[in-house]
């Protein structure tokens, strides 16, 4: 079992990364300072796969379990959601000791946490990610939140959890396309704090895809220690935090302009990061050995590196939109080598369309 603390003062907290150590979770309840009443909120798959032994367990050690069961996906990351818990919680007589406990992927981390973070102000929660974007990811640094009709993401708190509870053996039922979507993000760190670990991956990405147990428990755990320092350093996205944006705003445009249907996060990003490499050489950053790592990396995880056939207009429109919100200037992360990333907001116009036309999809084999 692995441990990484998130320090964060009177918020610091543990994450444990294990394999199948899922209902191992009951014993270590006992250390943490929760009552006896608690919720699982999970949706119905995860429940049948994981939410009933866990509940079991956590009955055997005492603790007075209600589950939860959303309907799965990005659509139910709602306000609507969000009562639904509140409501269970209040027909139930939550008090202020009572805890949540998030057993799902990214969409239930950020509802279950919201839910947590509002109900009587605040409530302890634990995440238990389940996959491994949220395991690498959205279980770590206390972004909660949901999405309202006009956008993702629009209502929110940052609210850390009591614990992380990671078992590596729960993404043995991940669909593959969802695992390799989560690869975006670890090859993310790499790129943004770690070549070594970047040199990792580039050496051991079949073995994290077939699932061998130490090199993902390694994966996950180096995954959590960076997000770990750079959340301790900048728990509110106040200046270094940004830098976990790598690959998202061109990432975003790609999720916007596809209605967030066509590609999952993760896929968005890996396309955002190979850009964002590739605009970092046009505008004399980087080698082009720095895009050409990040991008065979990518694809071969399975990952496509391309954008999307849209009209460039349309994608320079977005990105304009995002312009308005960060003070007229869009705001990219890019490498200056693997391993360092810095923040430009003055990328060139001229260099941005030579980019984007170079990321288009002229690869038809990747369609
Ligand atoms: N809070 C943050 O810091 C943060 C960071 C990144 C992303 N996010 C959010 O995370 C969400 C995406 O998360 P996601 O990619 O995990 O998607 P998701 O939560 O929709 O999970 C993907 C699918 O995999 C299923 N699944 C999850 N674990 C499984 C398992 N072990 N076995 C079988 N099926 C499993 C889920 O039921 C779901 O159908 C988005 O809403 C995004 O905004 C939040």
């Amino acid at each position: 079992m692995r441990k990484v603390r998130v320090e964060l003062e009177q918020r610091s907290y543990d994450i444990f990364i294990g394999h199948n150590s899922l209902t191992g979770l009951a014993e270590h309840m006992k250390t943490l300072p929760v009552g006896r009443k608690g919720a699982i909120i999970t949706n119905p798959a995860l429940n049948r796969l994981y939410g009933e032994s866990l509940s079991r367990s956590l009955s055997g050690a005492g603790y007075r379990i209600t589950t939860i069961e959303l309907p799965a996906g990005e659509r139910y990351k709602t306000l609507k959601s969000v009562s639904r818990i509140y409501d269970a919680l209040i027909a139930e007589k939550f008090e202020r000791g009572s805890f949540i406990i998030a057993l799902g992927g990214g969409v239930i981390g950020d509802i279950a946490g919201f839910a947590a973070a509002t109900y009587l102000r605040g409530i302890p929660y634990i995440q238990v990610p389940t996959s491994l974007l949220a395991q690498v990811d959205s279980s770590v640094g206390g972004k909660t939140g949901v999405d309202h009709p006009l956008g993702k993401n629009l209502i929110g708190a940052f609210y850390q959890p009591l614990l992380v509870w990671i078992d590596v053996g729960v993404l043995k039922t991940l669909p593959r396309r969802e695992l390799i979507a989560g690869m975006a993000e670890v090859i993310k760190y790499g790129v943004i704090a770690d070549e070594q670990f970047f040199k990792f991956i580039e050496g051991h990405y079949k073995d994290i895809l077939s699932l061998d147990k130490d090199t993902l428990t390694h994966t996950v755990a180096r995954s959590c220690e960076i997000k770990a320092m750079i959340v301790s350093a900048d728990e509110r996205e106040k200046g270094l935090r940004a830098i976990l944006n790598f690959g998202h705003t061109i990432g975003h445009a790609v999720e916007t302009i596809t209605g967030y249907r066509k590609y999952r996060h993760g896929e968005a990003v890996a396309m955002g990061m190979v850009f964002a490499a590739k605009l970092a050489f046009n505008m004399g950053l980087c080698e082009a050995r720095v895009a050409a790592d990040i991008e065979r990396l990518c694809r071969r995880t399975g990952l496509k590196t391309k954008l999307p056939e849209v009209d460039l207009s349309v994608l320079t429109d977005i990105l304009s939109r995002d312009k308005k919100v960060a003070d007229g200037k869009v705001r990219f992360v890019l490498p200056v080598r693997i391993g360092e990333v810095k923040i430009v907001e003055d990328a060139d116009n001229d260099v941005l369309q030579r980019t984007l036309q170079l990321c288009y999809t002229s690869d038809k084999s990747e369609k």
